[in-house]
């Protein structure tokens, strides 16, 4: 998000003219599948939870556009290709990792997001998490998301192509899990993976954060048969396995 701020055009021509190409391609072979990775962030600032009917747009910064641009860009396809099966699948917060340790994520220089934040804080990589404000209007003051475990992430995907196979037209689907999670209960659910305390301080809110967001997630399940099943215990046990097996990454 941060990056995208600085280089708009970067991300304008990476995400809409890759695209552009992949629709060309699909058409010049015949594919007519596309299962795109959107985000909560086409909702913008709008009160949880949020549904799929929500309003898109209003988005803060280029990368939440080009998500939105290309929803955009997938419905005018559809509209014009009857054969065409579009599923816009909009993650909330895919935090976790593989169980196996092996795919995790490893994110360049100081992490932006709040579980490879804490993950590095918990291995010694980083002295202590900022919390970024404890005044918003929420149970304890601090951010609400929506965090959903990768594995049902990546399984919400299959039952995604599954649909777009016997199914025309486009659809958008949250892939969430319909519970909001605080900043503070992340890091007692991540103190409890790892067995020790993780240093934190509250410090001013970042710019452009909101308080809440979560989705609605009862679409995916009457559509796609598909609802999330791990826990944040079990997200944050995955993620403290992988950084343990990976200190310095994935090399
Ligand atoms: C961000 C992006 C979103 C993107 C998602 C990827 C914005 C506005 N949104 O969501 O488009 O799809 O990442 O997962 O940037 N926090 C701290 N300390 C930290 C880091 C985060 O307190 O060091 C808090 C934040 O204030 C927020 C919560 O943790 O309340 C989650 O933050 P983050 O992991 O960055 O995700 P989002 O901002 O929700």
């Amino acid at each position: 998000v941060g990056e995208s701020v600085q280089k708009p055009l970067l991300y304008y021509r990476n995400n809409l003219d890759s695209t552009l190409t992949v629709l060309e391609v699909m058409r010049a072979h015949n594919c007519h599948q596309f299962v795109f990775s959107s985000s909560a962030t086409v909702y913008g600032d709008q009160p949880a939870p949020l549904y799929e009917t929500a309003q898109t747009g209003n988005c803060s910064n280029p990368y939440g556009w080009t998500k939105f641009m290309i929803e955009e860009i997938l419905k005018g396809a559809c509209r014009a290709d009857p054969a065409l099966s579009v599923v816009l699948l909009r993650y909330f917060n895919p935090i976790g990792a593989h169980e196996s340790g092996l795919i995790g994520e490893d994110p360049n220089g100081i992490p932006n997001n709040l579980l490879p934040y804490v993950s590095q804080v918990a291995i010694g990589k980083l002295p202590m998490l900022s919390v970024y404000g404890d005044d918003y209007d929420t149970p304890d003051g601090t951010g609400v998301r929506d965090y959903i475990h990768v594995v049902d992430l990546a399984l919400g995907h299959i039952k995604a192509i599954d649909y777009s196979m016997s199914h025309t037209g486009v659809e958008a689907i949250n892939l969430g899990t319909g519970r909001g999670t605080s900043v503070l209960e992340i890091v007692h659910a991540y103190e409890k993976a790892c067995g020790h305390e993780i240093p934190y301080k509250i410090v001013g809110r970042r710019a452009g954060d909101i308080a809440t967001c979560y989705a609605d997630a009862s679409k995916a399940k009457e559509l796609l048969g598909w609802e999330a099943t791990r826990d944040i215990d079990q997200m944050c046990l995955s993620s403290w396995n992988f950084i343990q097996k990976n200190p310095n990454g994935l090399e």
